[in-house]
């Protein structure tokens, strides 16, 4: 047993850790993997969030099974996040389901979608989250790509996508990024989401939004907008709710999927195959950071404490983002770095070369995943100055032939 295993290359995103961690360069710096970083280089527990967590355990009197839909009082108030007022409108027809993170939300999702539709197409932008393909395509679902990003323009490649959209057939389901898509940044205007509504429900395709960076766009509501608006016009959506970087809760594995279906009778039948699903994998989601951020949500001077240093998160980014884009600007004036500023959440492109990236981490120390995507959030004013040297190097280097 287990012979014939070999040893699988390191995971393109988690692998940078690795890396990084093993390399003994004092100044090296990770710009890898996804986390928010403070001015100090750490990854806080917001205050609110420690403050709840204290609550809980002083008034925690059992550790019993939360069961397979997860913490009931969580999920509604998870979903009221993201949906806001349209979130009492739907509540007869979603179906929601506590789970490990947003991945584990991703994952159950296609699940339900391969029990219920085994030949429905799930379509993800190009690119897209590293971990997207293999996590929803362990699934068994079949995984195509739509046009997204144009590196040209460093936007959204928009009329590709809608004209791509509207040759789809219908039942397809088309995964979306809510905000600060991952890895580029380049998000949809509220224009572009309308347009989006418009060809979904003209092609009668299905909406799996990935709902991972609340907050670290703009705002908690600006954020959703596009996401409300699809909720509200759609009949069928599907909703992967991660509370990791929002709340400062990764490791604790929080999230939800939350389904609006047709009717409430199709959403009482979804809940019940969520809770088997879930059942049949893990059983039950783990309760604590769950239990943290229902505390939270349920608490109105928690919850403003808590926007309030999520508003400071997303201020910080974009000041990193306007920074770096000065410091890179003076050292190659002959590049537009304007898109860092454009640019949503922690993520943007660098559109290096495959040699350039190794470069960058071979020569320079500074450690970026495969794609070339850095998270701007690892950027702080004492490493400010190493980065732009070595991005402004690398972005020297000529292109192999
Ligand atoms: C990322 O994109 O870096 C994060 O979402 C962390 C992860 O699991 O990949």
């Amino acid at each position: 047993m287990f012979g014939n295993l070999e040893t699988l290359p390191p995971d393109p995103i988690l692998g940078v850790t690795a890396a990084f961690r093993a390399d003994p360069d004092p100044g090296k710096v990770d710009l890898g993997v996804g986390v928010y970083r403070d001015i100090e280089g750490n990854t806080p527990v917001p205050a609110a969030v420690r403050e709840a967590e204290r609550r809980l355990l002083a008034g925690q009197s059992s550790k019993t099974y939360v069961g397979p839909a997860g913490n009931l009082d969580f999920n509604e108030r998870i979903v009221a996040l993201a949906l806001g007022p349209l979130s009492g409108q739907l509540r007869e027809r979603t179906a929601t389901i506590q789970t490990v993170g947003g991945c584990g939300a991703l994952r159950i999702g296609a699940e339900l979608i391969r029990a219920s539709a085994p030949g429905a197409v799930i379509h993800v932008s190009d690119p897209t989250w590293a971990n997207h393909e293999p996590l929803v395509g362990s699934s068994g679902l079949a995984l195509q790509r739509y046009p997204y990003y144009d590196p040209a323009t460093r936007g959204v490649a928009f009329e590709r996508m809608i004209d791509h959209l509207d040759r789809l057939p219908a039942g397809e389901v088309v995964l979306l990024h809510a905000c600060c898509h991952n890895p580029t940044g380049a998000d949809l205007d509220p224009q572009q989401w309308a347009a989006v509504a418009d060809v979904l429900e003209r092609r009668k395709l299905v909406p799996y939004v990935d709902l991972a960076y609340q907050g670290f766009g703009d705002d908690l509501e600006t954020d959703v907008a596009g996401l409300r608006m699809l909720a509200a016009r759609l009949p069928t959506l599907l909703l992967a709710i991660s509370c990791s970087k929002n709340f400062g809760l990764y490791r604790e594995r929080a999230g939800a999927l939350a389904i609006v279906a047709e009717s409430a009778a199709a959403a009482r039948a979804i809940a019940t195959h969520q809770a088997r699903t879930a059942r049949r994998m893990y059983s039950m989601p783990p309760d604590h950071g769950a239990a943290i951020a229902a505390r939270l949500l349920g608490d109105a001077g928690l919850r403003q404490s808590w926007q309030e240093e999520v508003t400071a998160m997303v201020a910080r980014m974009k000041e990193l983002r306007r920074l770096l884009a000065e410091q890179l600007a003076a050292r190659r004036p002959d590049l537009d770095f304007s898109w860092l500023v454009r640019h949503r959440g922690m993520f943007s492109l660098l559109g290096l070369e495959p040699a350039a990236i190794v470069a960058l981490r071979e020569v320079e120390h500074v450690y970026v995943p495969p794609d070339g995507r850095i998270n701007v959030a690892g950027v702080s004013h004492a490493n400010m100055d190493r980065v732009a040297d070595s991005l402004a190097r690398v972005l020297a280097r000529p292109r192999p032939d």
